[in-house]
């Protein structure tokens, strides 16, 4: 983490929990909890349908209300999802793609992420890009090649300048929801190679100012560790984000 260069980014990813009800109730639980943290940027992505009331909650308050995913038409025949317009013109600033559960359960492929990535940020919205190995690929030694492949073909297009918008997410899926949390030596590594792949596309400056952050499995006591390491810029959080007490313990660690 190195918060003279580049922000430290601590997100939410509901994935699919919490109702509107349920979602007021929760940001006004953890908003005092986080308050006056301003060591990072605090976000939760929810369910498109869970977004207004979320937003409505978060009010006045330091925590920013993403989306989970985003199509990359601008509108027609696509049954079932959603545009990059639409989420602006509901006021919603950042956005998740890539995640490893639509690689897995809903066929996106690095192409279509790279549409999704392209329009998002064509439209102005911020894009929280996630990739990562899975344990296969892990335990075969390819790890750098796979993030490296990932990298590239995710961002193709994506110019310099748009680079200021993107925040990447390196989650290893074998650590996604399993309880296994990759070392922090393990996250070092794997962020440090993506950093070089982002310097090798964009030039040091570009690679040295771009977030990217540590997912799957991060919690109150293993967030400390991982924050600690040099190119870990931030997490992106599953299971404890939907538990106030523990959301805030993370968002402390990043102080
Ligand atoms: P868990 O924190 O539940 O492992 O989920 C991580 C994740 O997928 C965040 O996008």
């Amino acid at each position: 983490m190195n918060p003279t260069k580049r922000r430290t980014v601590i997100a939410g990813n509901w994935k699919m929990n919490f109702t509107p009800a349920e979602a007021t109730a929760f940001i006004n639980e953890v908003k005092p909890l986080v308050a006056g943290k301003d060591n990072c940027d605090v976000i939760f992505c929810a369910p498109y349908v869970t977004i207004a009331a979320a937003q409505e909650a978060a009010k006045g308050s330091n925590i920013k209300i993403g989306a989970e995913n985003v199509h990359f038409a601008e509108k027609g025949a696509y049954t079932g999802e959603v545009s990059a317009q639409m989420l602006t013109a509901c006021g919603v600033e950042y956005v998740i793609i890539g995640h490893s559960e639509r690689r897995q359960y809903f066929g996106e492929t690095d192409e279509t992420v790279n549409l999704r990535t392209k329009a998002a940020l064509a439209a102005g919205m911020k894009v929280i890009l996630c990739l990562g190995e899975v344990k296969e690929q892990r335990l075969s030694g390819i790890t750098d090649e796979v993030v490296a492949m990932q990298t590239k073909l995710d961002l193709l297009g994506v110019t310099a300048d748009q680079m200021k918008n993107v925040i990447i997410a390196y989650e290893p899926v074998w650590a996604i929801g399993t309880g296994l949390t990759a070392t922090p030596e393990q996250a070092e590594e794997t962020c440090g190679v993506i950093r070089k792949t982002l310097a090798a596309l964009y030039g040091e400056e570009v690679a040295e100012a771009t977030t990217i952050q540590y997912g799957g499995s991060m919690n109150e006591k293993n967030a400390g560790e991982l924050l600690a390491k040099p190119n870990v810029d931030g997490g992106l959080i599953g299971g404890a984000s939907l538990v106030a007490e523990k959301f805030k313990a993370i968002v402390d660690a990043a102080q």
